[in-house]
């Protein structure tokens, strides 16, 4: 007989607990299913045709070293990298501030590893990035939720949360925000950078999407603005392969990177060798501005078909973010509308999407909300989709 050994499990890991966003990202991958559920870049987008060349230069340049253990802060020579790549992110970094992550989730969970006891208030945007509410979840925290809009995190809720609550550190996505796809304007970037200064709070800048701009003016990040107060992480999964799993972090100045270290020693010790290095080898050789036009070019068309298609087949008194990048689009309904009985018919017609209410801390929160996601289904098989949901609807 099997010995149930879950009676083992710490009281924290029940804040585990599988997700049911997890089965709907089951259900999304039925056969015949076109899934606006998932957060994954098109494989198209992957530069298979130079992985070999990329490799044999690593074996070149670094042969066994690329095999072996290293330092936990990161590879070397991707940090050295890193530094002109990371100003595409108006982020100015020395190669010994820039750490290496295994992913944005390995920061996050180091994040949370270091700062948040049982009970700590953390600062998040409502809605948030679900990863993140999971990476943190396990340290017992309590979340305190800033107020959003269409033009991002409100400077004004985020002052009161900081002078009522006291959380130690502000979680926000500036830029084409999973899950709503919002951007936080420039002036909004600057209130918030002077808030964060003058109650010498921590801002965690978590920016995976910045270099997904399809239109529109760049928007400088947080940490240009307030160095000192944020800790800025950026990844490769969505501008070279998500299978990799190499992030960058630049904490502000400080301690905090090192206690950053001594929390990622204990996880993995350090990011893989030979993925840090495949990415050091496609930032030195100019491959990801090279490619880099080329995956929005993928893209824009997606995101372009999907606002027509919403503006053509989506009802006038529903109301929906009009992002310039990213990945995703966030749709709000009407009162009187039920997002899960919509969302159960929807499969039963073959196509699948998130009910909002997942990425809210309070799980009372986004009942009349949906995200759609556009970057992994061709622009006629999104506006199909779009069109069911009108129905539907
Ligand atoms: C806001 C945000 N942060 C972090 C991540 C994790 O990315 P990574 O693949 O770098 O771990 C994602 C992935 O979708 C994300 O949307």
């Amino acid at each position: 007989m099997k010995t149930d050994f879950t009676r083992l499990l710490a009281p924290r890991t029940e804040s585990m607990a599988s997700s049911a966003i997890r089965e709907i990202l089951k259900v999304a991958k039925r056969p015949g299913m076109t899934s606006l559920a998932g957060g994954i870049p098109a494989p198209e987008t992957f530069p298979m045709d130079i992985l070999e060349h990329l490799f044999s230069e690593v074996l070149d340049r670094w042969g066994p070293s690329a095999f072996q253990y290293d330092l936990t802060e990161g590879f070397v020579p991707l940090r050295e990298a890193a530094v002109s790549y990371l100003r595409r992110y108006s982020v100015e970094a020395s190669t010994e501030e820039i750490m290496v992550s295994s992913g944005s989730q390995g920061l996050l969970d180091a994040i949370g590893k270091i700062l948040i006891g049982p009970g700590d208030a953390v600062a998040v945007e409502s809605p948030t990035y679900l990863g993140a509410l999971q990476a943190f979840n396990p340290y017992g925290p309590r979340y305190v939720e800033i107020e959003t809009d269409e033009k991002g995190a409100i400077p004004e809720s985020l002052e009161e949360v900081l002078k009522k609550d006291k959380p130690k550190f502000v979680y926000l996505v500036p830029t084409f925000q999973n899950p709503t796809g919002r951007t936080l304007t420039l002036e909004r970037r600057k209130a918030i950078a002077e808030i964060i200064v003058r109650h010498g709070a921590l801002l965690v800048e978590d920016d995976p999407y910045a270099a997904l701009r399809y239109r529109g003016d760049t928007v400088p990040s947080i940490k240009s603005m307030a160095p000192d107060h944020v800790l800025y992480g950026t990844t490769f999964s969505k501008v070279f392969a998500p299978g990799l799993r190499v992030g960058l972090a630049v904490p502000p100045p400080g301690e905090l990177g090192t206690w950053l270290v001594k929390a990622k020693q204990g996880t993995d010790l350090h990011t893989s060798t030979l993925s840090q290095a495949m990415a050091a080898v496609y930032l030195e050789g100019g491959y990801l501005e090279e490619r880099l036009p080329l995956i929005c070019a993928h893209y824009a068309p997606r995101l372009e078909s999907m606002l027509e298609a919403m503006k053509e087949f989506f009802p006038s008194d529903w109301s929906w973010s009009r992002p310039e990048g990213g990945m995703f689009l966030w749709a709000e309904c009407p009162e009187g509308t039920n997002i899960i009985n919509m969302y159960e018919k929807a499969l039963s017609r073959n196509v699948a999407f998130v009910p909002g209410r997942y990425f809210y801390a309070d799980p009372a929160g986004g009942s009349r909300t949906m995200r759609l996601n556009f970057t992994n289904a061709d622009p006629d098989v999104l506006r199909q989709a779009i069109r069911t949901l009108g129905e539907l609807i």
